[in-house]
């Protein structure tokens, strides 16, 4: 009987040490793709304020521009996660940093 314990044990611990975690899909759904983030100057602006207010507390504003959006987009989402963004602050957030993403 014991066996069998630690058989379902070992079997339920590789079930779920093996299910991804941050699938790439999850950034799909968290961060808007570049075909579709904004980049009116309000919007801008907005994502402006939370770079220099909720992304700096844990660290100092990162630099944006050693980076393409495409690459950053994983990274973002991961962030505003621990930022504990809303959706509007997310697409806000999104559209600041593509704006001074690496081209
Ligand atoms: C709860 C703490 C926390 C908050 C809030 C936070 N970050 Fe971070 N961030 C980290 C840590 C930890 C790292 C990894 C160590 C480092 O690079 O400073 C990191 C790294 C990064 C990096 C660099 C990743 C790399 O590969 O070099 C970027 C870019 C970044 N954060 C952006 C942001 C943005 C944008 C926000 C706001 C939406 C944000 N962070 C909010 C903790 C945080």
């Amino acid at each position: 009987m014991k066996k069998v314990a630690a058989l379902f044990i070992a079997v339920a611990t590789f079930v779920v040490a093996c299910t991804p975690k941050a699938s790439p899909s999850a950034t799909e759904a968290l961060i808007p793709a570049e075909s579709r983030v904004k980049t009116d100057k309000t919007t801008i602006d907005a994502g402006q304020v939370i770079s220099s207010t909720s992304c700096t507390k844990c660290h100092r504003e990162k630099d944006y521009s050693r980076a393409t959006y495409d690459e950053l987009r994983p990274v973002l989402a991961s962030m505003v996660k621990k930022a504990k963004l809303d959706e509007k602050e997310i697409q806000q957030i999104s559209a600041y940093v593509h704006s001074k993403a690496k081209k």
